[in-house]
């Protein structure tokens, strides 16, 4: 967003008028940001033979998907409906990988029948998978973080310990008993470490672990490292560079290759990183209100559209598009729900009154996916810009 002769323009456009267009809230969507996004991606990666499946469960607006496909990324899918709506777009069913926890196996059945790969997280799919496929439908497997990152750090807070996702440690040998049995072709070995790596190390550390599994299988021919690669929500943000996070990778895949004379392929499922500073919800301010040393802005929407700073204290920056250069004034920003719903609280904004147009930013990844019609409030309208 760029501020030109006193006016927020987004993509060319200026910001008032989309919000008179398109009324508030509203979620926008910049396409460059996406596309540059996924060619930083890209570059980072370039040394090696990759493959990206975009995590829909970011964003699965139509139009960013059919982006996505443009520009000839795959899927990483949680859901049948995000398989549906992934094939939908045109997405080659090869080019989905569906992870499923939880859910009925009928599921898993749905998605093979429908030609989808599948990444399995534990011992029960994978018996199930041999018993009814006797080893006709490959996958990969998914193993628990904390086998990678046992020496961590952040061990001392339990962080990759307590992730319930993944075949854990001790269950490696069962897993391996169950592959020969039923005789299961695993094309490759996943890890999904965080949803906020900050650690350059962690795609090296992952990629040594599952290398070494990779050499007790013969038939892994990719090892996929997940996503969770933060982009900045700040700038003063600690994010990981991406030319580091690569770095990483050279020495274990060399060594691998050096021995075993098999290249693997590197898949990767980032969804934040492409799609998150493309966002921008736009909302209106209604009310304002004082209590006590508190002056608080009502907005149009709240954590029925934007749940990250209820649900984990996030971070989204936030402007005043009606008074960028207002003189500076301490606000609390709140949604239009019947409850706390706080967006931001003591943020340094240009005076904010009432009519006035916010936008939050960074706010295209988790915001409209995650949204609910909570108070039975619709959800709001998306444009692709
Ligand atoms: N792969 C797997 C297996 C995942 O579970 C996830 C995210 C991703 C890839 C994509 O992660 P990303 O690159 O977007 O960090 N709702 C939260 C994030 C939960 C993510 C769950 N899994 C948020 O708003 O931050």
């Amino acid at each position: 967003m760029q501020l030109i002769d006193g006016h927020w323009q987004l993509a060319g456009h200026d910001v008032e008028d989309l919000a008179d267009q398109h009324g508030t809230p509203l979620y926008l969507y910049d396409e460059q940001t996406i596309r540059r996004q996924v060619k930083r991606f890209r570059d980072a990666f370039s040394a090696f033979d990759h493959r990206i499946h975009y995590a829909m469960k970011a964003n699965s607006n139509r139009d960013v998907l059919s982006l996505m496909k443009k520009l000839d990324l795959g899927i990483d899918a949680v859901s049948i409906h995000e398989i549906r709506l992934a094939l939908e777009i045109g997405f080659d069913s090869h080019e989905i990988l569906f992870t499923p926890n939880g859910v009925p196996f009928d599921e898993l059945e749905q998605a093979i029948e429908l030609g989808v790969r599948l990444n399995i997280e534990n011992l029960s799919y994978l018996d199930k998978l041999g018993e009814a496929y006797q080893g006709d439908v490959p996958c990969t497997l998914r193993v628990h973080p904390g086998l990678v990152m046992p020496g961590s750090p952040r061990d001392a807070t339990g962080w990759y310990q307590r992730s319930r996702f993944g075949i854990g440690g001790d269950q490696i040998s069962e897993a391996l008993r169950l592959i020969e049995l039923h005789q299961i072709r695993v094309e490759g070995l996943h890890v999904h470490s965080s949803s906020m790596i900050l650690d350059e190390q962690v795609f090296g550390a992952a990629a040594a672990v599952l290398l070494d599994l990779a050499r007790k299988l013969p038939s892994v021919r990719a090892i996929d490292l997940g996503g969770g690669i933060r982009p900045p929500y700040r700038a003063e943000d600690d994010h990981p560079d991406l030319d580091a996070l690569a770095l990483s990778l050279t020495k274990p895949l060399e060594q691998f290759e050096n021995e075993t004379g098999r290249s693997l392929q590197l898949w990767f499922e980032p969804g934040r990183y492409l799609v998150a500073e493309s966002g921008t919800l736009l909302t209106r301010v209604h009310v304002i209100k004082q209590l006590g040393d508190r002056i608080i802005a009502g907005v149009d929407t709240g954590f029925h559209q934007l749940l990250r700073p209820k649900l984990y204290d996030a971070w989204h920056e936030i402007r005043n598009i009606s008074n960028p250069e207002g003189s500076q004034h301490l606000i609390d920003i709140s949604g239009c729900l019947c409850e706390e719903d706080d967006l931001a609280l003591q943020r340094s904004l240009p005076e904010v009154r009432e009519g006035h147009l916010l936008a939050i930013l960074n706010a295209g990844a988790y915001g409209y996916s995650m949204a609910s019609t909570y108070n039975s409030r619709p959800l709001p309208a998306e444009v692709v810009l």
